[in-house]
């Protein structure tokens, strides 16, 4: 088992990864001096195959332990599934040194930490993630929320676990496209923070998109070591937490205009960021050999590069950026990179490079 600590004084908080962790999920929790009561938050995905496993782990360990489960899928993150969350709560009667897991990917993350950090008051929380995004992104750092129908994660919180356990095993029952899906974050850590990570990739993907255990875990542990070490740095995102962000202006306009119906998040940013380096190549001088490693990387991850999008959809594409949370006094402000692995944010784009960055055709972009 590997462990990253994420240091944020008396609110630090150990990642645990590796295999068979779902089974001492109970052990776990035992060592955080909580409360003798919890509620398991699942969907209807993730409760049927691994609910009864956690729960009777958390059982043994002398916990009572219920379980509710959410719809499946982005819908659930919604004030509704939050009441109805609560009402279970209710029910089940919590109470203020009772503890919240949320077991499943990010959508389940997300909502089980915003009703950790709201339910009496604040709950402590366990994350077990088990998405490869939520393993590498999601689960750690704090953010919790939901979505309005005005727009996606506009109300939320930074709550911080206490406990994240990534169970590798997990990941065996993903679908491919979610899989793939969650190598586009993992892609990015290569490319804000670590030309290291960047080659391994390069040099193991294929052992990756076998989701061979080894390479697993020593990718994973370090994709939450650098989201650590940025969030250690900037937990409210002031400044430094925006790397996070590379290629998500771009990517998050995708996902509003398709209606978050065509792309997945992870398929949006893959195409958000390869936009992302031939901006930078304009702006930064990012080399076109570096542009094109990142380019052939996320191909070769199967993942999308380039959005095919008619004028009327570009236009939209444009001012929906603009429309980006990141955005402050009326100035689209990118994270570019200089080299693999080293970026730097708040860089203001003009209209026009952005446009031809999106859509991209080598002859007309010199
Ligand atoms: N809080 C943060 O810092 C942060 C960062 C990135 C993304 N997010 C949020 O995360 C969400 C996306 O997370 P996601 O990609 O994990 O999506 P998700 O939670 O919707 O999971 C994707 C799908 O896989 C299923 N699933 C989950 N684990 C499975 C498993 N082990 N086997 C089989 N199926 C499984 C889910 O039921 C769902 O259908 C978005 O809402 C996004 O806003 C939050
Ligand atoms: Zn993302």
């Amino acid at each position: 088992m590997r462990i990253v600590k994420v240091s944020l004084g008396n609110r630090s908080y150990a990642i645990k990864i590796g295999t068979g962790l779902l089974a001492r999920v109970g052990n776990e929790c035992a060592r955080l001096a909580l409360g003798r009561s919890c509620a398991i938050i699942s969907d209807r995905n993730v409760a049927p195959q691994y609910g009864k496993a956690v729960q009777e782990a958390l059982t043994k360990a002398g916990f009572a332990a219920g379980l509710i489960t959410l719809p499946a899928g982005e819908m659930a993150k919604s004030l509704k599934t939050l009441e109805a969350c609560y009402d279970q709560l209710a029910a089940q009667r919590l109470e203020r040194k009772s503890f919240i897991v949320a077991l499943g990917g990010g959508v389940v993350g997300d909502l089980a930490g915003f009703v950790a950090a709201t339910y009496l008051r604040g709950l402590p929380f366990v994350q077990v993630p088990t998405t490869l995004l939520a393993q590498v992104d999601s689960s750690v750092g704090g953010k919790v929320g939901l979505n309005l129908s005005a727009g996606k994660n506009l109300v939320g919180a930074f709550y911080q676990p206490r406990l994240v356990l990534c169970d590798l095993d997990t990941l065996a029952s993903l679908p491919m496209r979610e899989y793939r899906a969650g190598l586009a974050e993992v892609i990015k850590y290569g490319i804000i923070y670590d030309a290291g990570l960047f080659r391994r990739l390069e040099r193991d993907l294929p052992k990756l998109l076998r989701r061979d255990p080894l390479t697993l875990a020593a990718v994973v542990a370090r994709c939450c070591e650098i989201k650590a070490d940025v969030v250690r740095q900037d937990e409210t995102e002031s400044g430094l937490r925006a790397i996070l962000n590379f290629g998500h202006t771009i990517g998050h306009a995708l996902e509003a205009v398709s209606h978050y119906g065509k792309y997945l998040h992870g398929e949006a940013i893959a195409i958000g960021q390869v936009a992302a380096a031939r901006l930078s190549a304009k702006v930064l001088g990012l080399s076109e050999c570096e542009v094109e490693r990142i380019e052939r990387l996320f191909q070769r991850a199967g993942l999308p590069t380039q959005a095919k999008l008619n004028a009327p959809q570009r236009q939209k594409i444009l001012a929906a950026t603009r429309l980006d949370k990141k955005v402050s006094g009326g100035e689209i402000k990118f994270v570019l990179a200089r080299s693999i692995g080293a970026v730097e944010f708040g860089h203001p784009v003009p209209a026009a490079l952005l446009s031809r960055a999106i859509n991209h055709q080598p002859s007309t972009i010199h």
